[in-house]
């Protein structure tokens, strides 16, 4: 059985405690939250025992395998002293506060004996999944777009630069990721980062021209003002055909995928038995996520989601804020040579409000 420890209790602990007690290979031995009350919650529902520190989780012989849960900002220093305690890792994304930070942690995955993997959870989506087997059916595709829109009111962490907050780094760092997996590399990326609510620190609207090494093009539109209802909506157009798709995170009946080849198709997308109760609109999943984690484990293979895609995804963030800096100059990837110092002042518009 591989024993697992999870730090941070919110929605993303709530989503690991239930999908690794499901595995039969797994155990949820330990539990470590901020507020010892959620872990406690947790503890009750699954077993386990509940730690003082993450460090001390972490350090625990019992455990094998440690979820993150927490901000990005804590990624870091988890990461390091997991790995270094020997333990596989999966992280939820963004995998840290900037590209600094996702460069030691490759480094350090790269290093360690214990298996690293990244939350993208996207991927395992069924919509996501159909459409990878219906992507050679469109040809060459040649303009990618996307929209990622919830309603986020009031201020909390995701809010808060600090904490590694704002759409590109929660929503967007999904569709860069499943955007480069669909058409390739990210080329030039020219983004228009902005704040409409007050006492926000960090862009809550956020476009993006996007330009691919191959030649395509898109955009994608994040943002947390979306007030219809939290939607996921995407256009693949290729040479031969094209694939339209959409889900949401919250409504499992929104998931949806339409071929346009020689005629239209419209791929029914079964809703699993088993679906997420924190997430229903991602269905199953976080269960395919975390069930893949484990088989790579088990059966010592590098899962599909490295750190190298946990860096990529900040890479082009960092670029797009870079873009909105100096004005909506397009910036090339990959950032190469970008500085402490140029990071920090591509934030500073936003601290400064
Ligand atoms: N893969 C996905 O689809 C997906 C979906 C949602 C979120 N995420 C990612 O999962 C991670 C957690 O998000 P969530 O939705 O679970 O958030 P959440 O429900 O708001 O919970 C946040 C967790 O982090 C803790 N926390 C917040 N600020 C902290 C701080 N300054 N210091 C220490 N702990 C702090 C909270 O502890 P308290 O209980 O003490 O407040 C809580 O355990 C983030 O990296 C997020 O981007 C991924």
């Amino acid at each position: 059985m591989l024993k697992v420890g999870i730090l941070g209790a919110g929605k993303m602990g709530k989503v690991y405690a239930r999908w690794f007690s499901a595995n039969p290979h797994c155990e949820v031995v330990a539990f470590y939250n901020r507020t010892r009350e959620r872990a406690e919650e947790l503890s009750r529902r699954y077993g386990g025992t509940v730690f003082d520190t993450w460090e001390a989780l972490v350090s625990d012989a019992v455990v094998d395998a440690v979820g993150i849960c927490t901000p990005s900002h804590q990624h870091l220093a988890q990461i390091e002293r997991a790995l270094e305690m020997g333990k596989h890792v999966l992280c939820e994304k963004p995998l840290a506060k900037d590209i600094h930070e996702c460069r030691r942690i490759l480094e350090l995955s790269r290093a360690a004996r214990s298996k690293m993997m990244v939350g993208f959870q996207m991927r395992f989506h069924p919509v996501v999944t159909t459409v990878d087997r219906l992507l050679e059916r469109v040809g060459k595709v040649y303009h990618a777009e996307f929209v990622f829109g919830l309603y986020r009111p009031g201020v909390t962490w995701r809010h808060r630069l600090i904490e590694g907050g704002g759409v590109l780094k929660e929503l967007s760092s999904h569709l860069f990721d499943l955007l480069e997996h669909w058409v390739g590399e990210l080329s030039a990326v020219t983004g228009l980062n902005r704040i409409i609510e007050p006492d926000r620190e960090v862009e809550d609207y956020s476009v993006n021209v996007l330009e691919f090494r191959n030649g395509a093009s898109g955009f994608l539109f994040s943002s947390y003002l979306e007030r219809r209802s939290s939607c996921i909506l995407g256009n693949l157009m290729g040479t031969e055909g094209q694939i339209s798709l959409q889900f949401s995170p919250y409504d499992p009946s929104d998931s949806r995928v339409v071929l346009f080849a020689n005629n239209v198709t419209d791929i029914p997308i079964a809703i699993p038995s088993e679906i997420d109760e924190v997430y229903p609109g991602h269905l199953d999943s976080f269960k395919r996520e975390i069930d893949h984690f484990v088989e790579c484990i088990l059966h010592d293979e590098q899962p599909m989601i490295s750190a190298a895609e946990g860096l990529r995804a900040l890479e082009i963030i960092d670029a797009s804020y870079e873009s909105t800096r100096q004005g909506g100059r397009k910036i090339s990837l990959p950032l190469g040579a970008f500085s402490q110092s140029d990071l920090e002042r591509c934030f500073q518009r936003f601290a400064r409000g």
